[in-house]
């Protein structure tokens, strides 16, 4: 984990590769079994990844959930490169796809202040899913969070910053393996 360069931000471990990889199977198998009668009638099942945090989750979830499904993407914006939500969320990238009579699941790395999903889940619901649902792998542990619904929820995790698979800091530390708590240090500037 510690490698001479960039390791030297992350403060700790939060969850290991074993942890998260556990997590999502079950995960997924919930999600197989719940959907299980959908796909029986015929009727389609979309998993909507939120570009780019949930990049990993989406990769190792979609594996678990061992029933047909399409995927597809959106990439939204509403940090930049801070570390604090500003309620202002911009589509970078729309769904390739009609969902119209689906079965959506938006698939998020976290819910921090949760207007994300809120944004989200009401710019979806207005093209004529049949169902639309949250599962995410993360949400903080927080008071002020926006009243999000999340069907499916990985872990409740304490109000760090956090980064690694999938979740950044100014583009930085997706590619670890394991959900780090990010040193303050780094980004104090910022706050
Ligand atoms: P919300 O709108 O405040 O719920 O923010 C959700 C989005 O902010 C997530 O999709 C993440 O991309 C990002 N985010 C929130 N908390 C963290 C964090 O601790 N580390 C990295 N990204 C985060
Ligand atoms: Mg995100």
């Amino acid at each position: 984990m510690h490698g001479p360069t960039r390791h030297d931000d992350i403060e700790s471990i939060l969850y290991t590769e074993e942890q998260i990889a556990a997590r999502v199977n079950e995960l997924g198998a919930q999600i197989a079994a719940d959907y299980a009668d959908a796909i029986e009638r015929g009727e389609e099942v979309v998993l909507v990844g939120l570009l780019k945090g949930s990049v990993m989750f989406m990769a190792d979830l979609s594996r678990a959930v061992k029933i047909p499904v399409r995927m597809d993407y959106m990439a939204v914006s509403s940090y930049g490169n801070g570390v604090k939500s500003s309620g202002m969320v911009r589509v970078l990238k729309d769904l390739s796809d009609d969902i119209a009579g689906c079965h959506v699941l938006i698939v998020e790395d976290i819910i921090d202040s949760g207007l994300t999903l809120k944004y989200i889940q009401k710019n979806l619901l207005s093209r004529g899913p049949r169902s639309v649902e949250i599962v995410s792998l993360l949400r903080k542990d927080i008071s002020d969070q926006a009243d999000i619904a999340c069907r499916y929820l990985g872990f409740v995790c304490p109000d760090e910053f956090l980064v690694g698979y999938g979740l950044d800091y100014a583009e930085r530390y997706r590619n670890l393996a394991e959900v780090c708590v990010l040193k303050p240090e780094v980004y104090a500037s910022l706050l």
